[in-house]
């Protein structure tokens, strides 16, 4: 499987920035072996459509949506939209929509199944605070939103699930590779267990180039959510650039 690496641009970037970015970065990773997504605020949805047209190896998402495609929601993004702009994913409870926005967990698997619905892949983003790492619940939170989140989504389609511990999430306190190991490995059976067929498990969290490497040689990390380092291209192209090293070592 290419590796996946995820930008999250959160509430950066104008539309003008998000062309300026593309300009840069896009000729830089033609041909490069790897699928790449961009999560730009809905302002710039427009700006990153035009910019990526139809490239092969970058895509691009909501960074939230509400699960009906018109009606009375004011401030809600649509998902209907979205796809008839040629969007292919959306993240689904972000930590910062789950604690910042007061997302109810009940909301994610309306959120997923209806993007699956509209044949949009769903991002799952699920984590633990520091207060339930210390008190030894890490497993127990990730599998309740991992369950919760998939409850109505249907298994067989693609699904992307971002593990992004919520103490690690821009605070340049990146999770140790042994952590990110130990939930990834937990993930990864739990998924096959449910009898998930197609999907992806991407790591989040302060993720820099200094470590990309470490983390993507990991069992089950099959790429990144990346923010902050996401930002200025050479950061992110420093990210994304260890896919080659690393499915060249896999190759060699
Ligand atoms: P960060 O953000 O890389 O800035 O920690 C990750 C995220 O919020 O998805």
């Amino acid at each position: 499987m290419k590796k996946i690496f995820a930008a999250n641009w959160k509430l950066h970037k104008t539309p003008q920035e998000t062309r300026e970015f593309f300009k840069v970065f896009l000729p830089q990773v033609r041909g490069l072996e790897a699928e790449l997504l961009f999560f730009p605020s809905a302002s710039s949805w427009e700006a990153t459509a035009e910019s990526l047209g139809n490239s092969e190896n970058c895509k691009w998402g909501a960074q939230n949506i509400w699960y009906q495609g018109q009606g009375a929601f004011t401030g809600e993004n649509s998902a209907l939209v979205l796809s008839g702009m040629g969007a292919g994913f959306a993240l689904v409870g972000h930590s910062e929509r789950r604690q910042l926005f007061a997302e109810p967990a009940p909301w994610m698997k309306q959120k997923v199944a209806y993007l699956q619905s509209l044949q949009l892949v769903p991002v799952l983003c699920i984590g633990e605070t520091l207060q339930e790492r210390d008190s030894h619940q890490t497993k127990a939170v990730v599998e309740g939103q991992l369950r919760e989140g998939l409850a109505d989504a249907d298994l067989s389609r693609r699904i992307i699930v971002a593990y992004e511990p919520v103490w690690a999430i821009g605070t340049g306190q990146v999770a140790r590779p042994d952590q990110v190991a130990e939930v990834h490995r937990f993930l990864y059976s739990l998924l096959k267990g449910m009898g998930a067929q197609n999907f992806a498990l991407l790591y989040g969290g302060s993720v820099k180039p200094d470590h990309a490497s470490d983390l993507l040689a990991l069992p089950h990390v099959d790429g990144f959510l990346v923010g902050g380092a996401s930002l200025e291209p050479v950061s992110f192209l420093g990210i994304c650039e260890k896919a080659e090293a690393s499915s060249r070592a896999i190759r060699d």
